[in-house]
């Protein structure tokens, strides 16, 4: 049986365990062990002189092999060309991304470097799977140092429109990159779609039917790959925290209050400045509403030496006190903005506790949060997803109330109408987006791609 090798700029390591990796993490591992193989990537680590050769860490059948950056790679590779020219166009805002050739030079150079150091490492019959826009270039440079192994990559994040894509003045160069891998994996049809616009019409490939796209001199294989979550996993979780495990505190919550809860990293993409101003025009629009809802807000620091993320720290601190200044009362704050980190079972703690899950970027890959929050909740109590339609995890999700993230009316009005919901359609909403939930749990989605994989390589 072939190994895998998985390539992704984080590596979760060997020690982080079910309790503290994420359910993408441990569904990687599960799989690394079952089949033996490789988990390659930055070690986290920004140091002066660039070391020879990967750190290595062995458990078991699994090899860990991390490199450090050094600092003009973190700044130039990774928060310069992926954290401020790759993720504000992927997710729509051109506003924010910054073109630099020196800052896209440095990201192939440590793509070329990650094949260099990985190649070593690899067996004959490796299936290699790279996940995300840092990395997309990797293919293209293991194939030139003459890896022929079947090599596959799962953008996690969108892709965006043709018209957004061109904007990027190495975009050809790039999406030629990603035709390199035999396999190219998305999270939704509208990214699919988008990709084959780009290769119709920007790059003159062609599009063969049976999921095959020929462009520049390669036939790769172009499917839909929604990742999931730990269904059953976050299941039992939370009915270990609705038996009383986890943070005393977490216990105390006032019954006399309803609590709407957003869980998201401190990222612009997310929507929060827009999510704190539709929770302001619901608490406007809702008088009644007022003293007995509170929207908790928890989203830890990402990215901070990126001077967009530091922006929008200091913009949505601003909106947070100046909303809790005009609706506050002396026994109520309107927003609880914690800006900070929780352990998991905090977090399905605070699912369990909000009658809301209130998931509103602006642009987002999928949002595991929304499914999370979903799978988290008292299966004869549930409470009501509402969730952007720029989620990727909207297109499954159909028993969410959908909403614009940018229109505030809209928003408010989601709100009022999940807190006014009957059980019977609570339960009815739940138990549809559960269903599609366990059929397309995270497992399901990594056998699916490591299946497509093992087809390689795909011929016209
Ligand atoms: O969701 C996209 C993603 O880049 C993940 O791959 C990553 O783990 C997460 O955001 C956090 O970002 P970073 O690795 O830049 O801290």
């Amino acid at each position: 049986m072939s190994r895998l090798v998985v390539v992704s700029n984080r590596v979760a390591k060997a020690t982080d365990g079910k309790g503290r990796a994420g359910g993408l993490a441990v569904a990687l591992q599960d799989a690394l062990k079952k089949l033996g193989g490789v988990w390659f990537g930055w070690s986290g680590s920004v140091v002066a002189k660039q070391q020879d050769k990967p750190e290595i860490v062995q458990a078991g059948p699994v090899t860990y092999a991390t490199l450090d950056l050094t600092r003009k790679q973190y700044n130039e590779y990774y928060n310069g060309f992926a954290n401020r020219t790759l993720w504000p166009l992927f997710h729509y805002r051109l506003d924010l991304a910054a073109f630099s050739q020196q800052n896209y030079s440095s990201y192939r150079e440590v793509n070329t470097l990650f094949a260099s150091k990985l190649k070593p490492l690899l067996k004959n019959d490796d299936l290699i799977w790279v996940h995300d826009y840092h990395l997309i270039p990797l293919g293209e440079e293991l194939r030139r140092a003459g890896v022929t192994q079947p090599m596959g990559f799962f953008l996690h994040t969108p892709f965006p429109a043709m018209e957004v894509m061109t904007v990027l003045p190495s975009n050809l160069d790039l999406v030629r990159a990603l035709c390199a891998y035999d396999v190219v994996g998305f999270q939704t049809e509208n990214d699919l779609r988008a990709f084959l616009d780009y290769i119709v019409n920007e790059a003159g490939g062609g599009i063969m039917g049976n999921h095959l796209v020929h462009a520049f001199g390669n036939t790769l294989r172009v499917e839909i790959f929604p990742i999931g979550i730990d269904v059953e996993e976050l299941e039992k979780t939370a009915q270990e925290v609705g038996r009383g495990k986890g943070s005393r505190r977490m216990r105390i919550k006032p019954s006399n209050r309803t609590w709407i809860v957003g869980v998201d990293r401190l990222d612009y993409s997310k929507g929060l400045v827009q999510r704190f101003q539709s929770f302001e025009r619901f608490l406007e629009s809702h008088p009644a509403y007022r003293g007995a809802v509170t929207l908790v807000q928890i989203a830890p620091p990402s990215r901070s030496e990126v001077i967009e993320y530091r922006d929008i720290r200091h913009t949505l601190e601003g909106e947070a006190g100046r909303i809790n200044g005009r609706f506050g009362e002396f026994d109520w704050v309107p927003i609880n903005y914690l800006s900070k980190s929780y352990t998991r079972i905090e977090l399905v703690g605070f699912y369990q506790a909000s009658r809301i899950g209130l998931v509103t970027p602006l642009r987002d890959g999928m949002n595991l949060v929304a499914k999370e929050y979903v799978a988290a909740q008292n299966p004869e109590d549930p409470g009501v997803l509402v969730l952007s339609r720029f989620a990727g995890a909207a297109r499954e999700l159909e028993g969410a109330l959908t909403v614009n993230p940018y229109d505030a009316d809209g928003v408010a009005d989601a709100l009022a109408i999940a807190l006014k919901m009957t059980i019977e359609e609570r339960l009815e909403r739940w138990n549809a987006m559960m269903d599609v939930m366990r059929a397309n749990n995270v497992t399901v989605w990594r056998d699916n791609f490591i299946e497509t994989l093992r087809g390689a390589p795909y011929e016209v």
